[in-house]
This record gives C-alpha cells, structure tokens and sequence, in this order.
C-alpha cells in the first residue's frame, strides 16, 4: 500500500484588473454573455466565454427548465457551441463568472462537476491543455493551468 499525494496549482488575482489585457477582455465577454441567462428558478446566472485560437470568442449562459434536471450550466451551453461550430479550432482559455439575485457573490464561482467532465472531454481531444478563470460577481479570480487540475483521476476514452 502507497499514499499518493495530489497537487494541484492555482493562481489566485486579487480582482480583474490583475488580470492581462487579453483575459480581461475575455471575462468581460462572460459577463456580457451572464446577462442573458435564463436563470427563473436559481435566480443565479452564470456566463462563460472560450478563447479560441484564432481569436474568435464563443460565449454561453445557463438555460434552466420548469423540469429542472432539462436545464444546463453556461459552460456546457459554451462548450457545445465551440464543437459543434469550430470543431477544429483549439481552446486556449475558459473564462466564468456567476452572481445571484440574493446576495452579492464575491467568492470565485467552479464549475460544477458535470461540467468538468464534459470539458475534460474537449481538452484531452486538443491535447493541449485549456486555461481556466473563475470569478463571482466581484472579487477574486482564480486560474487554473487546465481543465483536468479541476479533475484529478478523471474517467476518459482510455477505459472504454
Ligand atoms: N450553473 C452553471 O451554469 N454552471 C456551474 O458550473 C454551476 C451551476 C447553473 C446551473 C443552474 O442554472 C444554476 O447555476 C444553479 O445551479
């Protein structure tokens, strides 16, 4: 029996205007792209935006349903659009932020769980690895170096 320790790095900005002018740019689309969220039941709205690497940006919102489980996260809205309208482009960067009608979110917001599988998909397809920021409504940024930080001993097509 062996113990395995597991580290990940992150790097945590004080605010956005830490942030390079290219990713600021890219969470700024987020924001935009959170104001359209369909979000009637959580009252929470999240927006995502993927830099690609021709530089186009592609943005997504939460979409919620009266049949709650119908509904799905910004980042699957995001992800889906990029494959299945640049399937051959790479991801460089994933930018998100979230707020909430009932309080001011001021904690950095991650992706859900299910998002982070879904995404892991589209990184191991690229090889390369995708740049994640996070943020609430104000605050703090964290950056990860990858999707697959967020998803030590992840399930992948190598089981299949
Ligand atoms: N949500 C996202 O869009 N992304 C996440 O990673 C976490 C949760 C959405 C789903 C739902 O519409 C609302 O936030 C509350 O869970």
């Amino acid at each position: 029996m062996k113990k395995v320790e597991i580290k990940t790095q992150i790097t945590v900005f004080d605010s956005i205007e830490e942030l390079s002018n290219s990713v600021k740019n890219l969470m700024n689309k987020a924001i935009e792209a959170k104001q359209n969220a369909y979000a009637p039941y959580s009252n929470f709205k999240v927006g995502a935006a993927f830099l690609l690497e021709d530089g186009t940006i592609v943005t997504g919102n939460n979409q919620e349903n009266a049949a709650y489980p119908s509904g799905i996260c910004a980042e699957r809205v995001a992800i889906w659009k990029v494959s299945s309208e640049y399937p051959n482009l790479k991801i460089l960067k994933l930018a998100i932020t979230a707020s909430s009608s009932s309080q001011l979110t001021k904690e950095p917001v991650a992706p859900c769980g299910a998002c982070r599988q879904t995404l892991s998909e589209y990184e191991l397809k690229q090889k390369d690895k995708v740049e994640v920021y996070f943020m609430g409504e104000v605050g703090k940024v964290i950056k990860t170096n990858s999707i697959l930080d967020l998803l030590p001993i992840a399930f992948d097509k190598s089981f299949l």
